[in-house]
């Protein structure tokens, strides 16, 4: 086991959970949703399915991706598994990546497969791996999807980072050969528009937004820092209503996933009518895990099950689809940045 590699899985899982607030600055708060007063369907009525890189999915929310490469994130890849099991939602691993390099920690990772045989299981790997390095992280967890994120803020605040960042060809091969979709992630700094028009040139077809105002990888990275102060990072980035936002003439292009900061069920209807076809959660989902444990977890996700679906009953919308209708309102700085973005 390599103990640096392992060490640093460890400091982000906790100083995650130290950095956590309960309340985020996703953006999200600028939009409000028209109230229906006649909503004229009964909660029974709800069918919030969706898909997920490709697949159907019952829920719209899922575990996304943090775990894996130390015996302590060894444990919690259990437990969110369990959990993802249990309420029969997808999750993401962590990044491969130290896997790859070190395979005998290979089941840090497949113990998610095994605790989920039969549940939709997303591997993870850094841009910069090539199609071999995917395939063999898909075959280790016998994947349903592979993430490839994209995080040159976060890498090059790391003094161990990369340096290098021509990452377009690998990640090209590997959309265009991998067996399994791929879905084209930030870790919370958020996709800008510009980004979106290559990943349409190199056949992308699933992306997670990943917006900042939640998890704060600059943030995290400057607390473990053994180098330079790099805090002039913290506030780079766009926040997933204005990556929403951003990305609307991209809807008949790519799916979205919308992550970065979803804190409630009424985020997630509100990423949901701003067109994202499914909502990834980390920080929220790892805080719980580790105050109230498998149990509390598992709680927490029923209860946004059944939240999501009474929202949608109140505003009158059986379906995801008609979630895309309802009226919104925009604060005037998101308005003004609606106006600005389309420049790009
Ligand atoms: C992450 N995230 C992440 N993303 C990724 O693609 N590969 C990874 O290995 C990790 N590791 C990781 C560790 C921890 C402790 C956290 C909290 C997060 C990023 C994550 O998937 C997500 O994109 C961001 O955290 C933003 O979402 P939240 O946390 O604000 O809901």
């Amino acid at each position: 086991m390599d103990q640096k590699h392992a060490h640093r899985k460890d400091e982000h899982i906790f100083i995650a959970e130290k950095q956590y607030t309960a309340k985020s600055n996703n953006g999200l708060d600028q939009i409000r949703i028209l109230p229906n007063n006649l909503p004229e369907l009964s909660f029974d009525e709800i069918d919030y399915s969706t898909s997920l890189a490709g697949k159907k999915m019952e829920v719209p929310f899922f575990i996304n991706a943090m775990s894996g490469g130390s015996p302590t994130t060894t444990k919690l890849n259990k437990k969110f598994a369990l959990a993802a099991s249990e309420t029969g939602i997808a999750m993401a691993t962590g990044s491969q990546s130290i896997a790859i390099k070190f395979p005998e920690i290979s089941p840090s990772f497949q113990i998610v497969r095994e605790q989920n045989p039969t549940g939709f299981v997303i591997g993870n790997l850094g841009a910069g791996n090539n199609l071999h390095n995917a395939k063999k992280a898909v075959s280790m967890l016998s994947a349903d999807a592979l993430e490839i994120h994209l995080n040159a803020i976060q890498e090059i605040i790391m003094p161990e980072g990369d340096r290098d960042f021509y990452w377009q060809e690998e990640i090209s091969e590997i959309i265009n050969q991998l067996q399994v979709p791929v879905i084209i992630k930030e870790v919370g700094f958020g996709i800008s528009p510009n980004t979106l028009k290559i990943l349409k040139k190199i056949n992308a077809k699933y992306i997670d937004l990943s917006g900042h105002g939640g998890t704060n990888f600059a943030k995290i990275e400057n607390q473990r820092l053994h180098g330079e102060d790099f805090s002039c990072l913290d506030d780079l980035g766009l926040n997933i209503a204005e990556c929403l936002i951003a990305s609307q003439s991209y809807h008949d292009d790519f799916s979205f996933t919308a992550s970065g900061g979803i804190r409630t069920p009424l985020d997630i209807i509100k990423c949901l009518c701003l067109g994202a076809d499914n909502v990834g959660i980390s920080g929220l989902f790892l805080h719980t895990l580790l105050k109230d444990d498998v149990s509390g977890l598992i709680k927490l996700i029923e209860e946004f099950k059944h939240q999501v679906k009474s929202i949608m009953t109140i505003l009158g919308c059986k379906n995801i689809a008609e979630l895309r209708d309802v009226p919104l309102i925009f604060s005037n700085e998101l308005l003004s940045f609606k106006k600005q973005i389309t420049n790009f």
